[in-house]
């Protein structure tokens, strides 16, 4: 293998360019020539290749978002799509892909690779933390950090004022954001759709807070919860309970942003460089995931969301401790 392309895709996550860094200079170590992709598998399929060299990486492991850019490409998914991706890259002498990203990149990427038959390999850059094979998917710990971040100020004013808040938090339909980040921040109660949300339970949760003289109250609410999201479950429990005056934030884009924290720029270098080293190896269709702080290979075929399993132990943990 001579030449190898890096691409970027999906939602944004800090620590996507600290992972960008580590392929291409991987590759460079390896004697690879190295391209970057711009705008994911659209950039692909429109041929937007940039050559890259150690230079073009350069001063970019602190910064948030991809310097690739990025995109939800609809296009790629048909066969005309995924046929001029493939055209693009033999003109280049592209003879292997990573992808950085999460469950709809790698579904892309095996479609295409099984098409192809080029090889490509993944490293998880999601802030939903929502994939199989890794404990922790690269932008998780930096969008819990900002979210704590936040919350922390909220509970200033909440405490203030006396006042309930429910904070809504993305993760699409994954609840690892709220869970992890309600537990960070003493949150009172945390609603995410991997557990049924009982409003008369999270009414009686609060009556019982308000008895024991509690100033505050946070709910974090994942924006995934079967309820609704944070507007909708602050109506429905208003309607019948009314000790506290009730506020509703939410964080929104925010979390995908900022300078990565130490914890991501590791987990994306190592798993930037594991991915390239993978593919050299002669590995495809596989994802590089940290496991017990060791790498591990999953195949882009149980990587899907659907295997991950929320740990609702610390649901109860947060339940016993915020009391
Ligand atoms: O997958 C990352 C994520 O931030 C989800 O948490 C959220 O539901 C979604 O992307 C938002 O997507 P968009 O940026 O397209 O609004």
């Amino acid at each position: 293998m001579k030449k190898v392309a890096v691409l970027t895709s999906g939602g944004d996550a800090p620590g996507m360019n600290a992972c960008v860094r580590a392929v291409i200079r991987t590759g460079l170590y390896h004697g690879l020539e190295m391209v970057g992709v711009r705008r994911g598998y659209d950039g692909l399929m429109d041929g937007d290749f940039l050559p890259m060299d150690s230079h073009s990486v350069s001063n970019i492991i602190q910064r948030g978002g991809t310097i690739l850019k990025t995109a939800r490409s609809e296009r790629f998914k048909t066969k005309e799509g995924m046929e001029q991706a493939q055209n693009r890259l033999a003109d280049d002498g592209i003879e292997g892909l990573i992808l950085i990203g999460g469950d709809g990149t790698f579904k892309g990427g095996l479609e295409f690779s099984n098409i192809t038959n080029i090889p490509c390999m993944g490293a998880p850059g999601t802030i939903d933390n929502d994939l199989f094979g890794t404990d922790y998917t690269i932008g998780f710990d930096t969008a819990l950090n900002t979210v704590i971040e936040a919350v922390d100020k909220i509970r200033d004013t909440a405490a203030s004022h006396n006042r309930l808040f429910f904070v809504e938090v993305m993760g699409r339909d994954a609840g690892f954001i709220a869970l992890n980040s309600g537990l960070g921040c003493g949150a009172e109660d945390i609603l995410i759709p991997e557990s049924k949300t009982d409003i008369d339970e999270v009414i009686q949760r609060l009556e019982d807070g308000w008895k024991r003289h509690k100033s505050s109250c946070i709910i974090i609410v994942a924006e995934g919860d079967k309820e609704g999201g944070a507007f909708e479950i602050a109506e429905k429990v208003k309607k019948k309970f009314h000790h506290y005056d009730t506020r509703v934030t939410v964080i929104g884009h925010m979390q995908r942003g900022g300078s990565p924290t130490c914890f991501d720029r590791l987990l994306a270098s190592r798993l930037g460089h594991a991915a390239m080293e993978g593919l050299l190896q002669g590995r495809k269709n596989e994802m590089a995931g940290l496991v017990n702080n060791h790498i591990v290979y999953t195949p882009f075929t149980q990587t899907r969301k659907h295997t991950v399993d929320i740990n609702e132990g610390l649901l109860k943990i947060a339940h016993i401790l915020s009391a």
